[in-house]
């Protein structure tokens, strides 16, 4: 098996042997990112641009780093200081810094499709880092990294996804990719942010929050996400915390084993309780070292289209 696409847009597209590829890569990165000396040759004399539109913190770091690690010359493009702000289209845009001979883009946007587009009108690879409410296909293979870690599995597994549903492209590619790999998903949130119709997902919409939480192995908590919501779809952040919110009277109802997840930012308070957040049962940070490795692994992938095996990373 290998990953033979120039780009990596979303889950929707993957088979479930290339999400799992894309898995056991990125487990073999988590290797080397234990070492004293993280910094491998194998993208020497490649170039990587991010191209951001939108806010990140864990994201744009993560490729940055990733980049570094694999000897990448990584540059950050920041839309609000670019051309793009003197009316530059964003194919222009992207076409310029093609004639720059860069390898890989990694695009973040806030238009669903926007990094599709990209791709469809560069010869360069490019990685979706996260397109409007569409997907978010880097998130998701983090994810199911930390979760392969923790329970040694995926198929099989009862995972909650919990909070704003319906703008969310990490609970998008979550699902598609947990779909894909056998997991039983189920949903809940306020009514205002669950998708009316599920299909094409494979998931339960579940009406309680003892419901959603009943014999879950995994729990994912996702933030409100108020920048993609025309208007206000709540009354106010302290009923949603009563209702919405993981405190750790509602974690016992899961699984004694079960895992607690965030994409991040969390806002603690309002879906997550500090003392869920800060538990032993969270995970929230191993998500955030495995994205480097999961990076790292796209990074590799894309950027090394001419071969090279692995094993010569070092
Ligand atoms: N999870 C995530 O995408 O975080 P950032 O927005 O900080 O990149």
């Amino acid at each position: 098996m290998s990953y033979n696409r120039k780009d990596l847009l979303g889950m929707s597209d993957l088979s479930a042997e290339e999400i799992t590829y894309l898995l056991d890569t990125a487990q073999t990165f988590c290797e080397i990112n234990e070492r004293d000396v993280k910094k491998v040759p194998t993208l020497k004399g490649r170039t990587v641009i991010n191209v951001f539109f939108e806010p990140s913190t864990r994201t744009r770091t993560s490729f940055e780093i990733a980049g570094k690690r694999l000897s990448a010359d990584t540059i950050n493009f920041t839309a609000s200081s670019s051309s793009t702000t003197k009316g530059e289209t964003l194919i222009d845009t992207v076409k310029n810094m093609e004639a720059m001979h860069s390898d890989v883009f990694v695009v973040r946007h806030s238009y669903s499709g926007a990094v599709k587009l990209i791709a469809e009108n560069t010869d360069t690879a490019v990685v979706n880092a996260g397109d409007g409410l569409n997907e978010h296909p880097t998130q998701a293979l983090l994810d199911l990294l930390t979760i392969r870690q923790r329970k040694g599995k995926i198929k099989g597994l009862e995972i909650a996804i919990i909070g704003d549903i319906t703008h969310s492209r990490v609970a998008r590619s979550d699902i598609w990719a947990m779909n894909k790999l056998g997991a039983n998903v189920r949903v809940y949130g306020p009514l205002t942010m669950l998708p009316k119709y599920i299909a094409p997902f494979n998931c339960r919409k579940c009406t309680s929050m003892e419901e959603a939480l009943e014999g879950a192995d995994v729990i994912i908590m996702l933030r409100i996400q108020h920048e993609r919501q025309g208007k206000l779809l709540l009354p106010s952040t302290r009923e949603y915390a009563k209702f919405f919110g993981l405190t750790n009277e509602k974690l016992e109802i899961a699984d004694k084993d079960a895992i607690v997840m965030h994409p991040g930012p969390i806002n603690r308070g309002v879906e997550l309780m500090t003392n869920v957040a800060d538990c032993n049962r969270a995970v929230v940070l191993d998500q955030v070292s495995n994205g480097v490795a999961v990076r790292m692994a796209a990074l590799y992938l894309l950027g090394n289209r001419k071969g090279g095996k692995i094993e010569n990373a070092s």
